[in-house]
């Protein structure tokens, strides 16, 4: 039976719950290659919306405490990556890390991910990763020129389908311990976008991507401490696409 309007404009008003502001107290690692300090904890008060991620604090502090605080981030909404930080010792996005959800009781600490030089505050020179992933080839590499587009059956293309979320924050290979030890091994983001190619079915090079990861600094030297999965802001099974590349090396693709 249909709702008479009445009923119809109750049902449709939402509830919307205020989430009322708070202070909070944020401990942020500074550096400043031009000042001879040592890199060193400087605490900041903010009063913070409920609502507010750890990236609006940041915000806040930078524009109306300290402007010389020094951080990436571009979109502010979990797609470009370039907020990747340490927030209470765990790899984050601060664009998707609500204050609320941190405990509030306690200081955050934000300081910049590890094994990366840091250039600045919470920038890190992100070359050695990007060359990282530059060696892997990630585009497709085919040699026929079909007159239309290559098809793919939606089975080959689910083959992929989770590695091909990367936005290449680094969260996941800044949270290896055998990268923080060992800035030469490729790492889990250049890993997960190996696999996105070797396992596209219209792809020709994947063999030349598996004996670039069969080198001693790649998938080998991962040991599946699961850091990347956990890390990854994208859900990416980021350990299960290394152990299947390890497996492509051993037995082939598929
Ligand atoms: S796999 Fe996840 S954590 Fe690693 S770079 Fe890509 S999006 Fe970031
Ligand atoms: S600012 Fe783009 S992902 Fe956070």
């Amino acid at each position: 039976m249909a709702n008479s309007p009445a009923v119809l404009e109750a049902s449709a008003t939402p509830v919307i719950e205020e989430v009322p502001s708070f202070n909070v107290t944020l401990f942020v690692r500074r550096y400043n290659p031009e000042d001879g300090r040592e890199p060193y904890w400087q605490d900041f008060d903010v009063t913070v919306h409920g609502t507010d991620r750890v990236l609006d604090a940041l915000h806040k502090i930078k524009w109306e405490l300290d402007g010389s605080l020094t951080f990436r981030r571009s979109c502010a909404h979990g797609v470009c990556g370039s907020d990747a930080m340490r927030i209470n010792g765990r790899n984050r996005l601060a664009c998707k890390t609500l204050i609320k959800d941190l405990n509030i009781n306690e200081p955050i600490y934000v300081e910049p991910i590890k094994g990366l030089e840091v250039e600045k505050d919470l920038v890190v020179d992100m070359n050695p990763f990007y060359q990282a992933y530059r060696d892997v080839q990630p585009f497709l590499i085919a040699s026929d020129k079909p007159a239309k587009e290559r098809l793919q059956s939606p089975e080959d293309r689910a083959r992929f389908d989770d590695t091909t979320k990367c936005i290449l924050c680094a969260a996941c290979t800044t949270s290896c311990p055998v990268f923080w030890t060992d800035g030469q091994y490729f790492g889990p983001a250049a890993i997960v976008n190996a696999h996105r190619f070797i396992f596209d079915s219209r792809d020709e090079a994947a063999e030349v991507r598996i004996d670039i990861l069969n080198d001693k600094e790649g998938v080998w030297r991962c040991r599946t401490t699961f850091n990347c999965t956990e890390a990854c802001p994208r859900g990416i099974q980021v350990t299960k696409a290394i152990m299947e590349v390890k497996q492509a090396i051993l037995r082939g693709r598929r």
